[in-house]
């Protein structure tokens, strides 16, 4: 059986399918407990959605291409390559109308979009497509200032002859609500904004949604007919899920409540609150069994759709996506061969590798060995990324810094996250055996989480994970 969050199939809605600040990410990296989103999951996503609902509606709001209005002169073919195979893999799809955002109109001056053959929709301009009998509008809305009276006109004008009306934007959430105020008769705007997904909003008879950044969740946007012929506007139902967030918050709050009392409170109190938090136990149990009915006119629903690793991926989205990465090492050394690394100003240490390191430390070498932290090159040749230039700073020791290297073709005795990726670089230190800083006689978390970002270590906590790297042989006392 579907999840409840998705559609039924029937023949009485049109599906727009939503993704939002794409940013170029083709696939997540794999370095989290739960990696979200891929390009590949998406295809597969829309492929099915075609199979139950005839024609979906895929667009695009925001970033696409690109992660930033610029690219370093090193990344700048790899990032272009990665944006061609977006592009490519939404065309296929059969995308109907994606509005750029700031970034994807920056980068290169634009180049790109102009080149590339998908369906860019114009500031102002209207699309439409029909499905379940419904006719949908999308206009496009690139950038704010937008023009509050030109957008009612268009939008009346749409209207007239749609039965809905979207905008598809590149603003950010208090732009799209500012974009509902000053345009009442829109049915939808599609903000672009990083982060987390907003949870959807009201404004008027306007609904707001967004569907997150990166790819990581598909935003699905019903239009169901209804059976009777209601007013022009659209209903809004969410089955109930506003509701149960409330009392699912009250719940928590009723809980640390009860768990903050004191041990002598009046039991009368307690019993009160008791009976406070059972009541709100109840109520989310009846509404999750049974959920209010969907309105008898017609009305919009919303789900997000996270994108998770177990999900299949298109076969065909996947070998674009590895014929890309078979590119990676030629495109980095076109990149990167030429390039003098930068090198250790006089005086300052530069990078001497782990094995050296091992000379003099046999144990703590044996011990780093042992940990996860010496088959971080490894996990990169299994993902087919080593040459991947994104991917290569935080699975190796000293990339892109002073003594260290600089190309993926110069890695020599710098592979994995050894020694001096903690301890700093070691040249000084191996003639001298000092310890005085620069060198990093015990490093601490500051320098843990250079690579343990949120967005790559999600479970990363200092107090666990230390123990983790260490052992006998190794700052095991
Ligand atoms: C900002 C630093 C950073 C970048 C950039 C980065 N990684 Fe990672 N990666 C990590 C860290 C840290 C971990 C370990 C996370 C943990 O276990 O908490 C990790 C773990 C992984 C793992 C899981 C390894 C295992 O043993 O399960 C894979 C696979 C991976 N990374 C691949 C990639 C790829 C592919 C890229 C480029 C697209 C990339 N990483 C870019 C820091 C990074
Ligand atoms: C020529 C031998 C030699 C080499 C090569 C060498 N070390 Fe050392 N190291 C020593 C000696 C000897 C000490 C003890 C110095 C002291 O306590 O004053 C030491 C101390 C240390 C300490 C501090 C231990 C403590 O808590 O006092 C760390 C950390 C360390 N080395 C790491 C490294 C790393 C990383 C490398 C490679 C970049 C390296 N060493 C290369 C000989 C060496
Ligand atoms: C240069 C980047 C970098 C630095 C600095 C770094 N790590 Fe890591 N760490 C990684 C990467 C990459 C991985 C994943 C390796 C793999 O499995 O391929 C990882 C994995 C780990 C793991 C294994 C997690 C698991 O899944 O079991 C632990 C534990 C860990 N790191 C702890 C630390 C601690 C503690 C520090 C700081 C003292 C630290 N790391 C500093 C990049 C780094
Ligand atoms: C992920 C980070 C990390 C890596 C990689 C790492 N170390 Fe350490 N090292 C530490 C931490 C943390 C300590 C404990 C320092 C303290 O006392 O707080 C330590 C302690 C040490 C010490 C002093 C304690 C002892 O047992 O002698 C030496 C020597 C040392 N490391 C050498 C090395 C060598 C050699 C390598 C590479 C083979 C290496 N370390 C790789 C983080 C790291």
């Amino acid at each position: 059986m579907a999840p409840a969050s998705e559609p039924v199939l029937t023949s009485d809605r049109a599906l727009v399918i939503i993704t939002t600040e794409l940013r170029g990410y083709v696939a997540p990296c794999g370095c989290t407990s739960n990696p979200l989103g891929g390009i590949a999951k998406l295809a597969q996503l829309v492929a099915d959605k075609k199979r139950s609902h005839g024609e979906p509606m895929i667009v695009t709001a925001g970033n696409f291409l690109f992660e930033s209005g610029a690219s370093k002169a090193t990344t700048l073919e790899q990032d272009e390559a990665r944006a061609r195979v977006v592009a490519e893999v939404y065309r296929d799809a059969g995308v109907l109308a994606q509005t750029p955002g700031p970034f994807d109109l920056m980068h290169g001056g634009g180049k790109l979009v102009r080149e590339l053959k998908n369906p860019w929709l114009e500031d102002g301009a209207v699309v439409s497509q029909r499905a379940a009998e419904l006719n949908v509008a999308f206009i496009g809305v690139r950038a704010p200032p937008f023009d509050p009276r030109a957008l009612v006109v268009k939008v009346a004008l749409a209207r007239e002859r749609n039965d809905a009306v979207v905008a598809l934007t590149s603003l950010d959430w208090p732009q799209a609500r500012a974009l509902a105020q000053a345009v009442p008769d829109l049915d939808v705007v599609i903000a672009a904004a990083a982060g987390e997904p907003h949870a959807p909003q009201r404004l008027g008879g306007t609904l707001i949604v967004d569907a997150g950044e990166q790819g990581q969740r598909v935003g699905l946007l019903e239009l169901v007919r209804g059976a009777t012929a209601g007013s022009k506007r659209w209903a809004y139902y969410d089955g109930g899920a506003l509701e149960l967030s409330q009392l699912q918050r009250q719940l928590a709050a009723a809980e640390s409540e009860i768990a903050a009392l004191p041990k002598n409170v009046d039991p009368a109190l307690k019993n009160l609150q008791m009976g406070r938090r059972e009541d709100l136990a109840r109520q989310i149990a009846e509404l999750q069994n049974k959920p209010p009915p969907p309105p008898k006119e017609r009305y919009l629903r919303y789900s997000l759709v996270p994108l998770t690793k177990k999900m299949p991926d298109d076969k065909s989205a996947l070998a674009k996506m590895k014929a890309y990465n078979a590119t990676l090492c030629e495109s980095s050394k076109r990149a990167t061969e030429g390039l003098e690394c930068e090198k250790a100003p006089p005086g300052a240490p530069s990078y001497i590798g782990s094995a050296a390191c091992g000379s003099c430390h046999a144990p703590a070498l044996a011990q780093w060995k042992t940990t996860k932290h010496a088959h971080a090159v490894e996990t990169l040749e299994e993902a087919g990324k080593l040459c991947d230039l994104s991917c290569i700073g935080c699975h190796t020791t000293g990339f892109n810094a002073a003594g260290g290297f600089c190309s993926p073709q110069k890695i020599g005795a710098l592979p994995d996250v050894g020694c001096e990726s903690c301890h700093g670089p070691g040249s000084i230190h191996a003639k001298t055996t000092k310890t005085e800083a620069p060198f990093v006689k015990a490093p601490g978390e500051a320098l843990c989480l250079q690579c343990h970002t949120k967005e790559h270590s999600d479970l990363f906590d200092f107090k666990t994970y230390r123990p983790k790297i260490l052992g006998p042989g190794h700052g095991a006392k």
